[in-house]
């Protein structure tokens, strides 16, 4: 186990694992009250829904990181690791991602980021995990061969990708960022990330679609609230999402 620098938490590095979700939740006790594991290939990597994550072996971060104890709004734990995110992508590399509700990290409208939250009852109390792939040097072949035409990783954005440093300089920073949220986040859930959240968020003042308990429904982004809902406003009114996959026009080929 790696000491991290910035912070008091357990930074675990593996040379190769199932998925880092399943080894947080496997080594909570272990990892509790905050630590993080990460590698760079993952055998049974896990999406959102259900799906499955490709791996792309050497050419990605894949990072878990277990928070535990009270946590006011637990549900807003994907607003905050996709913050976090773009906050270490900022710092290492001067990128400026933009959030796509609730938590996809886009450069140029495709995404670089999938991020996996879970939660888990442990001897010791409830533990939350984010999980973060982060696509740092795959090339245009690759997501061509995996049918991900909506995805891209840094480097293909023009970032210098070091391979050799960055998966662990990079996980370092997210432990540090992590580190640096988590008891305000903790005591005060979203609201002292909502102003930092809404001016990378890619859906404000877009027309969106997602699903309503009768159906689609459409309109335009206007908010995100100090629950981390998506404010649309609709024909019938304003409505707040908190579930469920919402189509951004002009973003991942939506209308
Ligand atoms: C998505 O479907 O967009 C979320 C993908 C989350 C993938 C990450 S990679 C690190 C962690 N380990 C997993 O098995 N999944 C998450």
């Amino acid at each position: 186990m790696e000491a991290c620098t910035e912070c008091p938490g357990a930074l675990v590095r593996l040379p190769v694992c199932d998925s880092t979700n399943t080894y947080a939740k496997a080594h909570a006790a272990r990892l509790a009250p905050f630590g993080a594991v990460y590698t760079t290939s993952q055998t049974a990597g896990r999406g959102r829904l259900g799906r499955a994550w490709v791996n792309a072996a050497g050419q990605a971060l894949y990072y878990s990181v277990l928070l535990a104890g009270p946590m006011a709004q637990p549900e807003t734990l994907p607003q905050l690791a996709s913050l976090v995110t773009a906050r270490a992508l900022a710092r290492r590399y001067g990128a400026a991602p933009q959030i796509k509700w609730p938590n996809d990290l886009l450069l140029g409208g495709k995404k670089i980021t999938g991020i996996l939250c879970e939660s888990t009852e442990t001897p010791a109390g409830r533990v939350w995990i984010a999980g973060i792939g982060i696509n740092l040097a795959q090339p245009q072949d690759y997501f061509d061969a995996a049918g991900l035409p909506h995805g891209t990783s840094l480097a293909l954005a023009g970032l210098a990708v070091d391979l050799a440093a960055d998966p662990a300089a990079l996980a370092a920073e997210m432990s540090a960022g992590f580190a640096r949220a988590r008891a305000d986040f903790a005591a005060r859930g979203f609201a002292p990330l909502r102003a930092d959240y809404k001016a990378a968020c890619v859906n404000l003042g877009r027309r969106v679609e997602f699903a309503g308990p009768d159906g689609p429904r459409a309109g335009t982004a206007v908010d995100v609230d100090a629950d981390g809902r998506l404010v649309v406003e609709t024909d019938g009114g304003a409505v707040q999402v908190f579930t469920g996959e919402v189509s951004v026009s002009g973003i991942y080929g939506a209308l």
